[in-house]
């Protein structure tokens, strides 16, 4: 067990009873999740990587009225990617069959749809406005600059690594907290550069970063129980953050043909894939999943991979296929439970203390 207090303080902060962190997912997790999470005595996180300055203002806002206590808020910090028109176009020809089988035209050309945090002035001055108690990176980190700027402010900033390497950049970054995610992780992987990606486990990051960096570890990937934040918490991380253990709880944005999915067999069959977006994320495998697997050249980059695959699954989904839905889900989707998040985290801490007992 982690009792270094060294390690524990910013959890003690933040007025945390539960060492558990509800993981930002942009497009499912709302200002209602994470605000159930937090009052429940966990971290709620909600995740505006999605959304541009104004929007997500508002659902910070909203999480505010919302929240007795601290939450999280959770930034994409990705280079974005430079246009390849040639790459782009391959990419819509090979997708163009799938269109047509819905009776829809592939876009002309490919937008880069979301935006950095990284260098986003008006994003980083509404963040620094509505001051959540904790904002998280994912794909990276900002500017020096920003992270002291957010650290001035008395924010917690939480980051998250795939390897050493990346979590030694986030502890020289100044950063409070490192969130180490295993392979088994539903969602995209945070590798700041995917080329790089050393597909390490939960089980083995965790321990490599407990040993070999100062800060407080977070374990995130395949946790869905409280023998497993047990586990985590003996290996020596300080929590945990849990994604699609939450996807379930009600008070998520998953539509009734993802919580069905997630219900079901294709549960236990993930994989990791880049054709959805651009960068690898795990999912329960589709034909979008497939159609990258048979795929010969170099996909272009995020997040333009995405326009291409949002148009072709709201072609689908408008004739009630969700054959290219993003449908994230961790290795550990079969163990998901359907409950309000309140109950959820009262579940899990009460598994914990029996496990720990
Ligand atoms: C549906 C979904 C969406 C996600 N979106 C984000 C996100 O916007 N930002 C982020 O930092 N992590 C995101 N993640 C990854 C989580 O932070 C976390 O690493 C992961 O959920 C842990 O693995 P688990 O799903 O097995 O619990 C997402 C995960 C899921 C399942």
């Amino acid at each position: 067990m982690n009792t270094n207090p060294a390690h524990t303080q910013w959890m003690a902060r933040l007025g945390m009873q539960h060492p558990i962190v509800q993981a930002p997912m942009a497009g499912t997790s709302t200002p209602q999740l994470a605000a159930a999470v937090s009052n429940a005595g966990g971290l709620g996180s909600v995740g505006i990587g999605a959304y541009g300055a104004e929007q997500a203002e508002q659902h910070i806002a909203q999480t505010h009225a919302l929240a007795r206590r601290a939450f999280n808020v959770n930034l994409f910090c990705h280079q974005t990617a430079a246009a390849d028109a040639q790459r782009e176009a391959a990419w819509l020809a090979h997708l163009a069959p799938e269109f047509e089988r819905f009776g829809a035209m592939p876009p002309a050309a490919l937008r880069s749809i979301y935006t950095s945090a990284v260098g986003n002035a008006p994003l980083q001055a509404m963040l620094l406005r509505q001051r959540p108690q904790v904002v998280s990176f994912h794909f990276g980190l900002p500017e020096a600059a920003f992270i002291a700027a957010l650290r001035g402010a008395g924010i917690t900033t939480l980051a998250c690594a795939t390897s050493l390497e990346e979590a030694r950049q986030i502890e020289q970054a100044g950063v409070d907290v490192v969130v180490a995610q295993g392979m088994e992780a539903g969602g995209h992987r945070g590798c700041f550069d995917p080329e790089q990606d050393r597909l390490l486990s939960t089980l083995a990051l965790v321990q490599i970063l407990v040993r070999q960096t100062r800060l407080p570890v977070v374990a995130a990937g395949g946790i869905m129980d409280g023998t497993a934040i047990a586990s985590a918490l003996q290996l020596g991380a300080c929590a945990v953050q849990m994604g699609t253990a939450f996807i379930l709880c009600p008070e998520s944005a998953a539509s009734p043909a993802y919580r069905a999915e997630l219900q079901s067999d294709k549960a236990y069959d993930t994989g990791i894939t880049a054709a959805i977006s651009g960068r690898p994320a795990r999912g329960m495998v589709n034909r979008l999943h497939l159609l990258g697997r048979d795929y010969g050249p170099a996909l272009p980059g995020y997040p333009m991979v995405y326009d291409a695959g949002k148009a072709l699954h709201q072609a689908a989904a408008a004739q009630g296929s969700s054959d290219y839905a993003a449908h994230w889900a961790g290795q550990g989707a079969p163990l998901a439970r359907a409950m309000p998040a309140a109950d959820l985290v009262a579940t899990l801490a009460r598994e914990l203390a029996q496990a720990a007992a």
